[in-house]
């Protein structure tokens, strides 16, 4: 579906595009044509991450704190004055494990603000930019499964992505009549550096967390950036306010049934089965 040159006439703003997904999707948009604006906090992860671009000539840096209002606008305004923005990945994010009870209120507000105020900074400058210019645009937000379900020991992280989500469809409609699409990807587990130190404690507990997924494996992370470039490309223009799970199907795992694959092999159970036949 994709052409070298999908993404030609694109330049896509990657919060976070650092390291770890943001990276892999920033590095997904140049291959097929676009330029790139990366930004994090570490002006040195960003440097670092350039040798990992097909063309490094198309990517441009700054460090920037998505939690900084001002800095965000001053980032984007620098980058429309050279050429205007045509996409904005909301990927940056701050997570970790902690039961509830020992949660201070700065660790909840800092996930809160790198999450959901971060998403919502970068989302104003661009989509007032936008506007002011009468041009056109994409926003593509990445959340998680657990956007929906909620999920025990990463409530700051829960919280603020169901506000991403909320934010996703509310913009959807309401700057869609301006031409601006808003989705959101909820990924599965995909082993990054940042997500795993921080919330795959273990080997076993990341045996456990492989099992949970139908598919038996973890997201490759050129299964994720097939999407965002799509989702970002003039083959999806239709495609407004939607949020695409990709998953392998882990968050089907609440099946009333779904246990019976945990209890014996394959084999055995279709004997069960067979038996409990009339
Ligand atoms: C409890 C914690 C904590 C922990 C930090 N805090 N880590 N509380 N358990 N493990 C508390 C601190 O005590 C402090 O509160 C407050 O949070 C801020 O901590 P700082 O270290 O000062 O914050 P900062 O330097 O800004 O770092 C932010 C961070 C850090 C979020 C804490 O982890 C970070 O930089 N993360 C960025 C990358 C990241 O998280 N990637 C994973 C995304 S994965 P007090 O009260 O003591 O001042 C993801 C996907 C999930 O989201 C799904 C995966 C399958
Ligand atoms: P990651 O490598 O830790 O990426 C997070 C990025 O965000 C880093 O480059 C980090 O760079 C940047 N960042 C953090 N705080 C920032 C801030 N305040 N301002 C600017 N940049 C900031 O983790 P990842 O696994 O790739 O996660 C990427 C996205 O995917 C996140 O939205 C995450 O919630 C989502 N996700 C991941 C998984 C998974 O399995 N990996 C699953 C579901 C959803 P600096 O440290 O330099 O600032």
């Amino acid at each position: 579906m994709f052409k070298e040159d999908s993404l030609r006439d694109h330049k896509i703003l990657v919060t976070g595009g650092g390291s770890g997904l943001g990276l892999y999707m920033a590095r997904g948009f140049v291959a097929l044509g676009a330029r790139v604006v990366i930004c994090g906090r570490d002006r040195e992860k960003l440097e670092g991450a350039l040798e990992h671009f097909a063309d490094p000539t198309r990517v441009s840096l700054h460090q920037c704190d998505v939690r900084d209002y001002e800095a965000v606008g001053q980032m984007l305004e620098r980058e429309f004055d050279e050429a205007p923005l045509t996409g904005l990945v909301n990927n940056a994010a701050g997570n970790f494990l902690a039961p509830t009870e020992d949660l201070t209120p700065n660790g909840f507000k800092t996930i809160v603000d790198i999450v959901l105020h971060g998403t919502f900074n970068a989302t104003h400058h661009f989509g007032k930019l936008l506007l002011s210019r009468g041009l056109k645009g994409s926003i593509l937000n990445i959340v998680t499964t657990y956007t929906e379900t909620g999920s025990s020991f990463v409530i700051p992280s829960a919280c603020a992505k169901a506000g991403v989500y909320a934010m996703t469809t509310s913009l959807a409609y309401e700057w869609g009549s301006q031409g601006i699409r808003v989705n959101a990807i909820a990924p599965g587990p995909f082993p990054t550096e940042g997500a795993w130190k921080r919330l795959v404690p273990t080997p076993e507990y990341e045996e456990v967390f492989k099992k949970r997924v139908p598919m038996g494996r973890f997201g490759r992370p050129e299964e994720l950036v097939n999407l965002a470039c799509f989702l970002m490309s003039d083959l999806a223009t239709f495609i407004n306010g939607e949020c695409v799970t990709i998953d392998g199907g882990e968050r089907l795992g609440g099946g009333q049934f779904n246990f019976v694959t945990q209890l014996m092999p394959r084999p055995k159970l279709k004997e069960l089965m067979k038996g409990m036949k009339g």
